[in-house]
C-alpha cells in the first residue's frame, strides 16, 4: 500500500464520514477532556446506545469536573455507574482522578472539565502520563490524545480492529500487527475525523456479520473484500461455566441486614451479602434462586434469609431502605426485589 493510495483512502474517508458518520454523538461536540475521558471509559465495554440513552450525561450531571470526581465517596461514584458493569472502570476512574489532582501528572490535565481544560499538556508525556494512571490502556490513551489534543496516533477499539483486519485480510492478528496497520493508514493531518470515520466504518458498514462492502470507502484497498467474514477468524466461544451458591441475608433483631463492600478485583467496592459454596444453613429460609449472567461465568444462587445470632449491631447492618441506596450489582439487585 503506497503512500499515494493511503491519501487516495483518506479522502474517501473524509467523504464518507462527512455523508454517513455518526456526528451527533455528544462526545464528538465537546472539546473537554474529562467528558471525552468518560465517554471513552464508558465505551470500553458498553454499547454506545447504552452510554447514550443512560449513562454519559447522568454522570457528567454528577461529577461535572475531575476535581468533583476525585472528592467523591467511591460509593456515590459506583452507584452512577450502577448498570453499566464492569465496575472496575469506575473504581479506576475515580483513583484516576484522584491521581490526577493530587500529583498534577501531566500540565492542563488537572483542570480537565474546568475552564482551563483545553489547555494543551505537554504532548510528548501526555501518552505515557495517560497510560500510567488506572484503566487507561494503549487504545483509551491515544482516543483521549486524538480526540481531545488532536495528537496524530490512531484508536483501535473492536470496530477498528475488525476493519483493519479485512483491510490487510489478517486472519489471526497479533496486537503489534494491528497497531502497525493502525499506525500506518493514520491520517496524522486529521486525526480526530479520521479515527471517528474508522470507528463508525466498523459500526455501520464493516460490520461483524453481513457487511455493506459496496459501500464502504476501504473498498478498492481492501484485500478482506472477497470473504470478509474470514478476518478476523472467529475465536471458538466457550460457554462460561455456571458457579453455584448460597447466598445468605442475615437479619439481626432490629430487621437490618449484613452487606459489605467487596475487596475483590471483580465486584471491587459492591456491596454483597455473605456468599456460601456449600448447601445453604440448616436455620435458613429459602426466598427464591436468581441467574446472573457475567462475562466469564453464570452466577446460579440459592437466597436464604437468616435470623442473626443476638448481639449482631452496629458496622454493616443496613435497613432494606438504606440497602437500596448501597452501590450494588445486578445480582444484588435481583436480591433485594426476593426481600
Ligand atoms: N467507542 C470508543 N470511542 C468511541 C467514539 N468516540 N465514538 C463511538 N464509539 C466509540
Amino acid at each position: 500500500m503506497n503512500k499515494k493510495s493511503i491519501q487516495a483512502f483518506h479522502r474517501r474517508l473524509h467523504r464518507w464520514y462527512g455523508a454517513h458518520g455518526r456526528k451527533d454523538l455528544p462526545w464528538r461536540h465537546t472539546a473537554d477532556p474529562y467528558a471525552i475521558y468518560v465517554s471513552e471509559i464508558m465505551l470500553q465495554q458498553t454499547q454506545v446506545a447504552t452510554v447514550l440513552e443512560r449513562y454519559y450525561f447522568p454522570f457528567l450531571k454528577r461529577f461535572p469536573t475531575l476535581a468533583k470526581l476525585a472528592a467523591a465517596r467511591q460509593d456515590n461514584v459506583l452507584a452512577a455507574w450502577h448498570g453499566l458493569g464492569y465496575y472496575n472502570r469506575a473504581t479506576n476512574l475515580h483513583k484516576a482522578a484522584q491521581k490526577i489532582v493530587s500529583r498534577d501528572l501531566a500540565l492542563g490535565i488537572r483542570h480537565w472539565g474546568e475552564e482551563m481544560s483545553t489547555l494543551m499538556p505537554n504532548a510528548q508525556s501526555l501518552i505515557p502520563n495517560l497510560l500510567a494512571l488506572p484503566g487507561i490502556g494503549r487504545n483509551t490513551a491515544h482516543a483521549i490524545a486524538a480526540f481531545a489534543y488532536r495528537q496524530p496516533v490512531a484508536v483501535m477499539e473492536a470496530n477498528v480492529r475488525r476493519v483493519l483486519s479485512r483491510i490487510f485480510a489478517l486472519e489471526t492478528p497479533s496486537e503489534p500487527e494491528l497497531w502497525d496497520k493502525a499506525q500506518l493508514l493514520l491520517d496524522k493531518a486529521e486525526p480526530f475525523d479520521y479515527n471517528q470515520a474508522m470507528m463508525d466504518v466498523g459500526a455501520l458498514v464493516c460490520r461483524k456479520r453481513a457487511p455493506l462492502c459496496g459501500q464502504c470507502p476501504a473498498n478498492s484497498m481492501c484485500k478482506g473484500k472477497t470473504s470478509p467474514e474470514s478476518y478476523p477468524a472467529l475465536k471458538s466461544k466457550k460457554t462460561p461455566p455456571v458457579r453455584r451458591k448460597s447466598i445468605v441475608l442475615l437479619r439481626n433483631a432490629e430487621g437490618k441486614y449484613y452487606a459489605t463492600p467487596r475487596k475483590s478485583r471483580f465486584l471491587n467496592g459492591l456491596y454483597h451479602f455473605v456468599e456460601m459454596d456449600t448447601p445453604p444453613p440448616l436455620k435458613s429460609k429459602e426466598l427464591g434462586h436468581i441467574r446472573q449472567q457475567y462475562s466469564h461465568f453464570t452466577l446460579e444462587a440459592a437466597i436464604l434469609l437468616m435470623e442473626a445470632e443476638h448481639g449482631n449491631k452496629g458496622k454493616n447492618w443496613y435497613t432494606l431502605a438504606q440497602l437500596k441506596k448501597l452501590p450494588v450489582s445486578m445480582a444484588e439487585k435481583k436480591i433485594l426485589e426476593l426481600l
